[in-house]
């Protein structure tokens, strides 16, 4: 891309001063989708506290009252009153799920427990993502959909509202996967299971539980056995959102890669389907250290203080990859300013996110004067300077515009992103927080 094709809504970074401050991770927004479909679900009402109001969740919010719920934005908190016992309507017009993949599955598993048509839209990036994984087993249990080529948006979901249970077992470990046929399984006569490999995030069988559903979760010989028992209405209950380890990723190797820094990110969440990225920086060499260790919502959560260190580079272990799937592009950029080599393979998942992450972080970094190889399931990074002064495209994803943004803090020349609008998607202080501790940043360009 040239500089005279750069939108106004490009932004920039460059080498900064020592990052210093004390900040608090936004609302996590796994969590945060869940407590707006699951209130919806429920009989009651259901308070939300610390709520990401970030623009995928408000999609989510808005597909809610679509099917019926009745939500609310109050001062310092969100009241969900849900549909119960009565069940969700079918909405009057196409739901938009904007660029939120975990929205518009987990609506879609929610949504096939009751009798309902339904047909869900969603930006580019959404619309070029695979539904299948989802479509597929809610078929097995007794849906009917029409999709665009490869399964994808718009789709157009029925369902009868009287389902089979399944014993599905997905062919990735995939959180949303898992959330949705558990959904689907509270509208369900018996017992439906989905058997996992590898654990992924667990917030689904947590919250669940938290809301009355009965879910037993069982470690076998092939893998973590989830099952819920329905049908079952959701009781509603007070949710308080912890921070989110994913958005805390970006401030973290900011203060990493910058010289002098030394930060401090309070109410991060430490569930352990969650933290694989902060393992792996421990092995690389970072200095993060976190206390304050309590409970919130059900979840852990503590304060990470972290300071410029100087990183190696490591062989990331595959079976890690489902604890830190969305942090490779900002585990990218630490690994560009570590010495030797990082290695981070079987993570091909990642080419199914909001864009190709693969391809989208090796660009980045190659824009940027970074070495870099790209296998079908991964890739790897050599460290060292990093030249910068490149232009990343960023495709619609929230994630690459972040990482790039924070790879030019240290760089020689400033590291420019096409577009950073859709930074709001999920963390929509990034510019305010970032700026508070001291990076410069450009969000003005012309
Ligand atoms: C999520 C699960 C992950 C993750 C996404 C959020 C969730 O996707 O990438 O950002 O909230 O369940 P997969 O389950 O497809 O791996």
């Amino acid at each position: 891309m040239t500089v005279s094709s750069i939108a106004s809504s490009a932004k920039s970074s460059e080498r900064s001063p020592a990052l210093i401050g004390t900040v608090r991770a936004p609302g996590d927004k796994s969590i945060s989708h869940r407590a707006l479909i699951f209130g919806a679900l429920a009989e009651g009402v259901t308070t939300i506290t610390g709520l990401l109001e970030g623009a995928d969740i408000l999609s989510t919010a808005d597909a809610m009252r679509s099917f019926g719920a009745n939500i609310k934005k109050n001062d310092d908190s969100w009241t969900v009153i849900g549909c119960g016992e009565a069940g969700f309507i079918s909405p009057k017009a196409a739901v938009d799920c904007g660029n939120a993949g975990t929205g518009v599955r987990l609506i879609m598993g929610a949504a096939a427990g009751f009798t309902v048509e339904a047909t869900f839209t969603g930006d580019a990036s959404l619309s070029s993502r695979p539904m299948g994984r989802v479509l597929d087993p809610l078929s097995d249990m007794g849906i009917t959909y029409d999709a665009q080529d490869g399964g994808r948006l718009p789709v157009t979901l029925r369902s009868s509202g009287r389902l089979s249970p399944i014993d599905y077992t997905p062919p990735h470990a995939s959180a949303q996967v898992k959330s949705a046929i558990l959904l689907a399984g509270l509208g369900t006569e018996g017992v439906t299971t989905i058997t996992e490999p590898t654990l992924s995030r667990d917030h689904t069988e947590n919250m669940l539980k938290a809301f009355g559903a009965q879910v037993t979760v069982k470690t076998t010989g092939q893998g973590q056995k989830v099952s819920v028992e329905g049908p079952v209405t959701l009781k509603a209950v007070n949710v308080t959102v912890p921070g989110d380890p994913s958005s805390a990723a970006f401030p973290i190797v900011a203060a990493l890669i910058t010289p002098g820094s030394d930060v401090k990110i309070e109410n991060v969440m430490m569930n352990p389907t969650r933290v694989g990225l902060f393992e792996t920086l421990t092995e690389m060499g970072a200095y993060l250290r976190s206390d304050n260790f309590r409970t919130s919502g059900g979840e852990i959560i503590a304060d990470i203080e972290v300071k410029h260190s100087k990183l190696r580079g490591v062989t990331v272990p595959p079976e890690r990859a489902p604890s830190m799937i969305d942090e490779y592009p900002i585990l990218a950029v630490a690994a560009a300013y570590a010495s030797g080599t990082t290695m981070m393979r079987g993570i091909g998942e990642m080419r199914v996110k909001e864009s190709d992450r693969i391809s989208a972080t090796v660009a980045l970094l190659q824009a940027n004067g970074v070495q870099t190889a790209e296998f079908e399931d991964g890739f790897s990074v050599k460290g060292g300077a990093v030249a910068g002064g490149g232009t990343v495209v960023t495709h619609h994803d929230h994630r690459i515009a972040m990482s790039a943004l924070v790879l030019g803090l240290n760089a020689d020349a400033p590291v420019t992103i096409d577009d950073g609008t859709m930074i709001a998607t999920s963390f929509p202080a990034f510019f305010d927080l970032m700026k508070n501790i001291g990076a410069v940043m450009k969000t003005d360009i012309k």
